[in-house]
């Protein structure tokens, strides 16, 4: 199987989120401390993933390519192409014919954050599925607002519904899909939804239809959230910052997740750092070579025990 390869999928006219979105992607918005791109572009690499296109509207291209660049600093490849108009979350495939190159990949939603432990590790299982797709499911309150899967006794699925009236269960299809080397071609098959667009929930349809569709639930100890509105960006804002301000440990820092993953080693780490010593993000990355993303003890706090985090 060819390395597989990840696609980020940062168009649309974000008009749910005007006047914020008027004259800027949603994913360039902040969640919290950090540009929202940050967040699926790290779930790719703690997937394991090292190639990423990023999709992205014509206007805001030279905006993501300013923040994210070639990827090289951070041991990734990242390249760019546009989504002239927003016509369907299966385009992704179409428009990344020619990044696949007939590898297998996963395609995550720009606006799409998760958390959660032990989520690199079921995430980095399921990618070594070289055949049909697997999605995720999570359960939620309100079902109605997102594709929806009903499962058999046996785990499998039985249907997949894009925002049904009356959802059959409450698990939401996640932003999150794992596709081996056939999603192009199956694109290629689908036609326009009633509401014009190539739909997500029929590519699945096409590999539910043929047996080759897997679910993996996310757990409740997971969280996975959606900036789709101005409510829920700010609970995710609010919930990274939550969670950030605990434990001292951040959610999404690129930088971090290439140390971690062995994509960077700590000297590229430190010249990072080192161009960013006036805020508090490079603070944070220098103090990760301190020892604390080893989880050992910084040099600061081990010569004050008692201080704060
Ligand atoms: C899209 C998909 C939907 C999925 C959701 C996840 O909906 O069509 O199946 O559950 O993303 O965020 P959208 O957010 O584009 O309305």
């Amino acid at each position: 199987m060819k390395s597989r390869k990840g696609i980020i999928l940062a168009g649309g006219a974000g008009t749910r989120l005007w006047p914020s979105t008027q004259v800027t992607s949603k994913q360039l918005l902040p969640v919290y401390d950090k540009p929202m791109i940050y967040y699926p572009v790290s779930t790719l690499m703690l997937a394991g993933i090292r190639e990423i296109l990023v999709i992205t509207t014509p206007e805001d291209s030279d905006r993501f390519r300013a923040l994210l660049g070639d990827g090289s600093r951070l041991g990734m490849t990242f390249t760019y192409t546009t989504q002239a108009r927003p016509e369907g979350l299966a385009q992704a495939l179409l428009l990344a014919e020619d990044f696949l190159d007939g590898a297998p990949s996963v395609l995550i939603l720009g606006d799409n954050l998760f958390f959660g432990n032990g989520l690199s590790e079921q995430l980095q299982d399921v990618s070594t599925r070289a055949s049909g797709a697997t999605i995720f499911a999570y359960h939620v309150r309100d079902p109605e607002r997102y594709g929806v899967v009903e499962l058999g006794e046996d785990g499998r699925a039985l249907s997949i519904e894009e925002k049904p009236a009356e959802p059959r269960s409450s698990l939401a299809i996640v932003g999150l899909y794992f596709y081996d080397d056939s999603a192009v071609a199956r694109a290629k098959r689908l036609r326009p939804s009633p509401r014009g667009e190539l739909e997500i929930t029929d590519l699945n349809r096409s590999y539910l239809s043929d047996g080759s569709l897997a679910v993996e639930i996310l757990g409740r100890g997971m969280a996975w959230l959606d900036t789709g509105t101005h409510t829920a960006l700010l609970a995710a804002s609010n919930f990274v910052a939550a969670v950030e301000d605990r434990q001292g440990l951040k959610i999404g820092a690129l930088e971090e997740t290439a140390l971690r993953m062995g994509y960077i080693d700590e000297a590229a780490l430190a010249r990072i750092a080192k161009e960013m010593t006036g805020n508090t993000y490079g603070q944070y990355l220098l103090g990760l070579l301190e020892g604390s993303w080893t989880g050992r003890p910084s040099t600061k706090a081990s010569s004050k025990p008692n201080a704060p985090a």
